[in-house]
């Protein structure tokens, strides 16, 4: 069966983007793809420093624990990353994270081409579109398909558990993850 990893880049416990994630992985499963969510929190996500090992390897020399994550990826048929808005950009790791897992495909067996996904940003109050933007600069780059849905994929929220608040910003991801299922079947 089909599958999508979807990746939770916050901390917290009550996660606002774990929450919007949930939305998404409800709306892919309803239409036929398996998900699993992922979480970044707990983990110390380094850097790349450029070691180019990974062209040998076949995946990443540092053991923070990224290496299992790009391994699910890489299994998976979709990928979408999801950050908290940080001083108006994605918070630090998922960059660390996306450009170490975008290196390994690159450099060995291009893993993510065709996969499908897009990512997802959650903030207070202003940010969302420029943490998308950054985020986004991953998809192209490694052949990947990016999927639509009738606004950006972005949620305002602050205080833990009023992601659902935000009706339009769910509604936005809920056609989102629909839209990367039927992506997915269509292209499989
Ligand atoms: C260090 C820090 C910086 C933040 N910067 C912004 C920001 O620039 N814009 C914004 O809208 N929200 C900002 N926030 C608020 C979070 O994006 C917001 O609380 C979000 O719901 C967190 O998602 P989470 O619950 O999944 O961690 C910031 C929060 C923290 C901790």
């Amino acid at each position: 069966m089909a599958k999508v990893i979807l990746l939770n880049a916050s901390p917290r416990a009550n996660s606002n983007t774990l929450d919007v994630l949930k939305a998404c992985a409800e709306e892919i499963e309803k239409n036929g793809v398996e998900t699993e969510i992922l979480s970044l929190k707990g983990m110390n996500i380094q850097s790349c420093v450029a070691c180019l090992k990974c062209r040998e390897k076949g995946n990443c020399v540092l053991n923070d624990g990224l290496d299992e994550i790009i391994d699910k990826i890489r299994d998976a048929d979709g990928f979408i990353p999801a950050a908290p808005v940080y001083f108006g950009t994605a918070r630090g790791d998922i960059m660390a994270a996306l450009q170490r897992i975008g290196k390994v495909s690159r450099d060995t067996d291009k893993f993510l081409t065709w996969k499908v996904g897009g990512p997802i940003a959650v903030g207070r109050r202003g940010g969302q579109t420029l943490t998308l933007q950054e985020m986004m600069m991953f998809f192209p780059i490694n052949n990947m398909i990016v999927a639509g849905s009738t606004y950006w994929n972005m949620v305002v929220a602050g205080e833990e558990g009023t992601a659902f608040e935000d009706t339009e910003g769910i509604q936005t991801i809920r056609l989102f993850g629909e839209n990367v299922a039927r992506i997915i079947k269509k292209t499989r």
